[in-house]
């Protein structure tokens, strides 16, 4: 490497960009940053995942982003290393992308991939740079991390920390990343905002609001952002509970309130509820800090939000009983879908795997199919049958249930699925099948929240 002086003694030239952890998130933003023109060095301890994404390979499934890897790498702006001090040398901005996972046995985040990369990096950064923040982390992290930083970095102070939430969802990774609803900047001088305004000078070309706001702010927009779309997720599946015994239709209800301007009809999709790596994980983490703060009253309802979210599973599991006759026992299933949501293969939290093993709990002979989860879904849950295929999921089930709305899932003829079956049973965990063609073509059709 021949970094040194050139960078640092030209202060009009596009910074430098680190990446540390290359996951979902650190991953695509490492890509997509060379896609617009700078030089980026990814930066991550998994020597297989570094060497998988050095060779051109995304080690998870997004769509559109294996293409604009490939096109990166090609460019020559974009390498990975798991070498800090080079990481040091290089970057003149350095996002911090590690996972803030649950603490196990506990609701608050799990901090220790944040703290470790801090450690790592600061004794290697010997003059200014900036340091951003995106990981999902509570309340004051950032202002606390300011001090290790300045502590261990041999620049001291002019090491500065900011903090720039992430708002990307998997699926729409690339396209949330290059054109995000708004970019929140949280800093602590007008040197920071100026070095995030020039890093993401393409993104606010083309029209991104940007808000700039301090450190706990911007910390606190990501998680009430994440609270407030689960808690109108479990709003809309809360209305199913009531539809289902008023004899009332929620897929007809969320209709009608989506028209009103004000309310929405995104995230109002009632069905199995949410899962993946965050919002089930932020809302615990949130309240959990909430108390800590000593205003846990204040976000108590979220306790409720995941309350109802769980619901939706156990209730699916009903459905599905109702349908084998009144009991799982010896019953054949075929679970359509894995991934906590379509277009992913992420099963973090998925709530079609938590019916699948609930369903196999209560005695049901389980074959699940997933079109892009199937690796993850095995290593996680070994003891469920897999299929290749949907229709070989299908094969002599006596209840057919959809847990991820998969495209091809929607798609399917109910004739052709009618066939293989050995009832045409169906439950329709998120909502997605066309009720009408289902009973015309002579299937027992189930939807949690209608009649
Ligand atoms: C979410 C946030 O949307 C994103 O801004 C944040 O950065 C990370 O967390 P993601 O986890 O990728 O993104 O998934 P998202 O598309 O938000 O879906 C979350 C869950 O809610 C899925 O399980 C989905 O099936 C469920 N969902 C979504 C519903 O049940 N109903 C809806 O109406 C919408």
């Amino acid at each position: 490497m021949s970094e040194s002086g050139t960078s640092a003694a030209a202060p009009e030239a596009a910074p430098r960009i680190t990446v540390l952890g290359t996951g979902y998130l650190g991953a695509t933003h490492a890509i997509c940053m060379a896609v617009l023109g700078f030089e980026v060095l990814g930066v991550d301890v998994d020597q297989a995942k570094l060497d998988r994404l050095n060779a051109g390979q995304v080690p998870f499934f997004e769509p559109g982003l294996p293409e604009l890897l490939v096109k990166a790498l090609e460019s020559g702006k974009l390498r990975f290393t798991s070498d800090y001090a080079e990481a040091g040398a290089f970057g003149d901005v350095h996002f911090l992308c590690v996972g803030t996972p649950q603490q196990s046995g506990s609701n608050a985040a799990d901090l220790r991939y944040v703290e470790s990369a801090i450690t790592a990096l600061a004794p290697h950064l010997a003059r200014r740079a900036l340091v951003v923040g995106k990981s999902t982390v509570p309340v004051g992290t950032a202002a606390r991390l300011t001090g290790l930083l300045n502590a261990l970095a041999p620049a001291g102070e002019q090491v500065e920390l900011a903090w720039n939430p992430e708002f990307l969802r998997e699926g729409y990774a690339v396209e949330d990343t290059l054109r995000p609803d708004r970019l929140v900047f949280g800093v602590r001088s007008a040197w920071a905002e100026e070095r995030l305004r020039t890093v993401f000078e393409p993104v606010i070309e083309q029209g991104s609001p940007v808000v700039v706001t301090d450190l706990n702010t911007a910390e606190l927009v990501k998680v009430a952002a994440n609270s407030f779309l689960a808690t109108k997720i479990s709003y809309i599946n809360a209305m199913a509970e009531v539809c289902e015994v008023a004899g009332a239709d929620v897929h007809q209800l969320a209709d009608a309130l989506s028209y009103d301007t004000r309310i929405g009809g995104r995230f109002l999709r009632p069905g199995l509820g949410f899962g993946g790596g965050c919002l089930p994980k932020d809302i615990r983490a949130f309240a959990h800090r909430a108390e800590e703060l000593g205003v846990g009253q204040a976000v108590a309802f979220l306790h409720e939000v995941d309350a109802i979210n769980r619901r939706r599973r156990s209730r699916t599991v009903d459905l599905v009983r109702e349908l084998a006759g009144g009991s799982l026992e010896g019953a054949r299933i075929a679970a359509l879908g894995a991934a906590f949501k379509p277009n992913s293969d992420d099963i973090r939290d998925a709530p079609a795997l938590d019916v699948a093993r609930m369903l196999q709990e209560g005695g049901a002979a389980v074959r699940v199919y997933d079109p892009e989860a199937m690796g993850n879904a095995q290593r996680a849950y070994p003891s469920l049958e897999y299929a290749q295929s949907t229709l070989e999921a299908a094969r002599d089930a006596d209840v057919v249930v959809l847990l991820t709305e998969w495209t091809e899932f929607r798609e399917i003829d109910p004739e052709m699925l009618g066939a293989v079956v050995a009832q045409r049973k169906v439950v329709d965990g998120r909502h997605a099948l066309d009720p009408a063609a289902y009973r015309a073509a002579g299937w027992e059709y189930r939807a949690l929240g209608r009649p």
